[in-house]
């Protein structure tokens, strides 16, 4: 849960994402009922003392009456989240439209979408125009909340247009915007319509971090090859004004998963997972359902493992857990047909009367219970097409001390650069390479797995996502300071 410090003089720290770390439901027409999700960016900014943080983002509810959007924003008020409302036709073209259905593929290298190309011309104006008005209206939150003084931390694909609209309102504001999906070559990057317009909101920033450092380098290359600015070793420069650009891994909390796993009730459902799969070697996969996780592709790998090595049929098992995600945009419908396709098909291959060898779950799993998975699991199979981070990874290294089990992670994660050495790295586009790196891991010796799981796991102990926050966040402090200097020699 968020922690809520009493009113300091604290520097105000103002995080402005999509979704705020809230999902709320309506109970009445006063009253609603708050649910905190501690992902990676809440345990990040938690561990953050020298500020004092506000959360300003999407409810992801649609409320349309004067009544519930007081009592909601009274309501969050208590978790230190302000809440920007946007009505039902807007939440479609700008976040089911711009942001899932053109920036995110795009940025994840899938492309843009295809289909007849001048009904995509006009939604994909529409589109952009709802982005920039939505963009404006976090925009207008920020401005109502904002106290001299408070340092500005815009986050994702969501707010590109964020950093420009906040500086022409307030040009003294200290302002970063930090991307948690790869920034793509600028290749790709320039096929996007809005490609300029785009990069020049984003340079507006003070600060533009990014999880790698090739992503960091896509970006100043799109402005230089596109806008045609000038790179150098820390950002881009225009005129004299220099936006810097650099790379902030992020990390995870580790002691929240250490700790858990030690809990006795986990530990009790360690041991009853443990005898529900023994015999076999378990092998796990944590994704969002989402196009860019590789989920087709990981399981005909498996299948292709199953096929070529029929001593291992009754002897391993895949739980493939697969967390609903943007279950409004049509390319995530076709996706579950595909992926439930695909299960059923090997299953009925390879199943018997009382065995499957896949357990394929459409859900989330709570906290605990996902602790205990990674905890029993032998092989842990992470391979997305593309992928800017990817913090599954680290989770399941966290939990990993005593069963010390193997990583298999796409290269194309952006944790390929941070666990490549002690993970087994694959192209999850080549199936036969997976299925190969799947039996290699499951006939692993103890002494090299041991010797790979200690490599991550001092990386992902040392790493954390507190540090993260805290050196985006004084880089940022440090940044304006710089440039104020500038102005003034
Ligand atoms: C990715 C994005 C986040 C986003 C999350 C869940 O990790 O980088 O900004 O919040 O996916 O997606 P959703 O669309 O449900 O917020």
């Amino acid at each position: 849960e968020l922690r809520i410090r009493p009113p300091t003089n604290r520097q105000r720290l103002l995080v402005v994402a999509n979704r705020l770390p809230v999902s709320a439901t309506r109970k009445g027409d006063a009253s609603w009922q708050l649910e905190m999700s501690v992902g990676g960016l809440v345990s990040a900014l938690l561990g953050i003392t020298e500020f004092e943080t506000r959360w300003i983002g999407w409810a992801g509810v649609n409320v349309t009456d004067e009544i519930g959007k007081k009592s909601l924003t009274q309501a969050l008020a208590d978790k230190r989240c302000i809440p920007v409302f946007l009505d039902e036709d807007l939440v479609n073209l700008y976040y089911n439209g711009y942001c899932n259905n053109i920036l995110w593929p795009l940025f994840h290298y899938l492309g843009l979408p295809q289909e007849d190309r001048l009904a995509t011309t006009r939604s994909f104006q529409s589109q952009f125009d709802a982005y920039k008005k939505a963009n404006q209206l976090f925009a207008d939150v920020v401005n109502q909340h904002y106290i001299e003084g408070d340092v500005i931390w815009c986050h994702d694909y969501h707010l590109m247009f964020l950093p420009k609209c906040l500086k022409e309102h307030n040009s003294k504001m200290k302002v970063g915007w930090f991307l948690h999906t790869p920034f793509p070559s600028s290749e790709i990057h320039r096929t996007l319509p809005s490609r300029s317009e785009l990069l020049r909101a984003v340079l507006v920033a003070d600060l533009v971090g990014f999880h790698t450092y090739d992503y960091a380098r896509h970006f100043v290359s799109a402005c230089t090859r596109i806008l045609g600015l000038e790179g150098t070793p820390d950002g881009v420069e225009d005129q004299g004004k220099l936006t810097r650009v650099a790379a902030f891994p992020i990390g995870i909390d580790p002691g929240r998963f250490i700790r858990a796993i030690q809990l006795p009730q986990i530990k009790d459902h360690i041991k009853e997972l443990e005898e529900r799969f023994a015999g076999r070697k378990v092998m796990l996969g944590v994704d969002r359902l989402d196009m860019i996780k590789g989920i087709p592709q990981k399981i005909l790998a498996f299948e292709k493992f199953l096929e070529e090595n029929p001593d291992w049929h009754d002897k391993v098992v895949l739980l493939q857990i697969a967390v609903p995600t943007r279950t409004d945009v049509p390319e995530y419908q076709k996706l579950t047909c595909q992926v439930h396709e695909i299960v059923g098909r090997i299953n009925g291959r390879f199943g018997s009367l009382t065995t499957v060898p896949i357990h394929h779950l459409d859900r989330s799993l709570d906290f605990h219970g996902l602790c205990a998975l990674y905890a029993i699991t032998d092989v842990a199979l992470i391979t997305s097409l593309r992928d800017g981070m990817n913090l599954v990874s680290y989770e399941f290294v966290a939990c990993q001390a005593s069963k010390k089990g193997v990583l298999i992670l796409s290269e194309f994660a952006g944790a390929a650069q941070s666990l490549g050495a002690g993970a087994i790295l694959v192209n999850p586009w080549n199936i036969t390479e997976v299925a190969s790196s799947i039996a290699y891991a499951l006939n692993m010796p103890a002494e090299e797995r041991e010797k790979r799981h200690h490599h991550n796991f001092v990386h992902v102990t040392s790493h954390t996502s507190q540090e993260w926050a805290e050196t985006f966040v004084s880089e940022l402090n440090d940044t304006i300071v710089e440039a104020q200097l500038r102005i003034r020699q």
